[in-house]
């Protein structure tokens, strides 16, 4: 069942206020390391799935991609996509990764940034993503770490008792499916998926597997937000996959 939690009021107000901060995992850890994997972008088309706000679309172009179509199911980010994002080759449609159909269109680069992990059917997404792609065109995509994702709650440090972190837990790691935790809202849903099944999905539907990236934080953000220092105790995100 899909969730579309950044049309949730309360979810999208503080979202948007985190990623206006400039202070974010998003900045210091997720983008860097999505933007080292990309190629040249010169003249490609692209497809950015669960494009949000669509400033990576806005990257693509500005990095001299022809065509950018950015797809999300939040007609609140799609709103903010063509207000903030607009330009003449960039196209931005509400609709969800799992309905979108593109009949006759394939792309050079389909990229997704922290986004995949709420689709409940992934096999079904990347055989999407398999017949959209051009031959030799490439998936660039980000999502939580299953070591992050694993553990059901929301609270996975555990403490010494003056409130000092003294090691992630981990748990429940083999079972794959629905976790909710709570991040502004109660209830939001992601999707645990193994690391072995994130990547056998990818080679079973054709694609072949160059490079993935366990980030740590950039110099500037260990600077900024000090908490990223955590990022070396456990992995938070697995960006990208390609
Ligand atoms: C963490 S945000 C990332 C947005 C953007 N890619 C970025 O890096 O700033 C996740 C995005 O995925 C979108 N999303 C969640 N479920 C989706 C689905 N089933 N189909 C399409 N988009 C989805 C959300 O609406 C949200 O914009």
């Amino acid at each position: 069942m899909k969730q579309n939690i950044y049309d949730n009021p309360t979810f999208f107000k503080d979202y948007i206020s985190l990623r206006e901060s400039g202070i974010t995992y998003n900045d210091f850890v997720e983008q860097p390391a999505m933007k080292s994997a990309m190629p040249d972008l010169r003249g490609k088309t692209v497809l950015d799935l669960g494009c949000g706000d669509g400033h990576f679309s806005t990257y693509c172009i500005e990095n001299g991609a022809a065509k950018v179509i950015g797809a999300d199911i939040s007609s609140n980010m799609i709103a903010r996509a063509k207000k903030n994002n607009s330009h003449d080759n960039i196209e931005f449609i509400c609709v969800s990764m799992e309905d979108l159909e593109l009949p006759d269109q394939q792309f050079d680069l389909i990229i997704s940034s922290l986004s995949v992990h709420y689709i409940e059917d992934f096999p079904n997404l990347v055989q999407k993503v398999s017949r959209l792609l051009k031959n030799n065109g490439e998936f660039i995509f980000s999502t939580e770490h299953p070591i992050a994702t694993a553990r059901k709650g929301s609270n996975h440090w555990v403490k010494y008792e003056k409130g000092d972190k003294l090691h992630w837990a981990l748990d429940n790691y083999q079972e794959e499916g629905k976790r909710e935790h709570d991040w502004y809202v109660d209830g939001v849903v992601i999707y645990h998926r193994t690391i072995s099944t994130l990547i056998n999905t990818l080679i079973e539907n054709g694609l072949v597997l160059e490079k993935v990236i366990e980030p740590q934080s950039t110099a500037a953000g260990l600077e900024q937000m000090p908490k990223l220092i955590n990022e070396k105790r456990r992995p938070s995100e697995l960006p990208p996959v390609k």
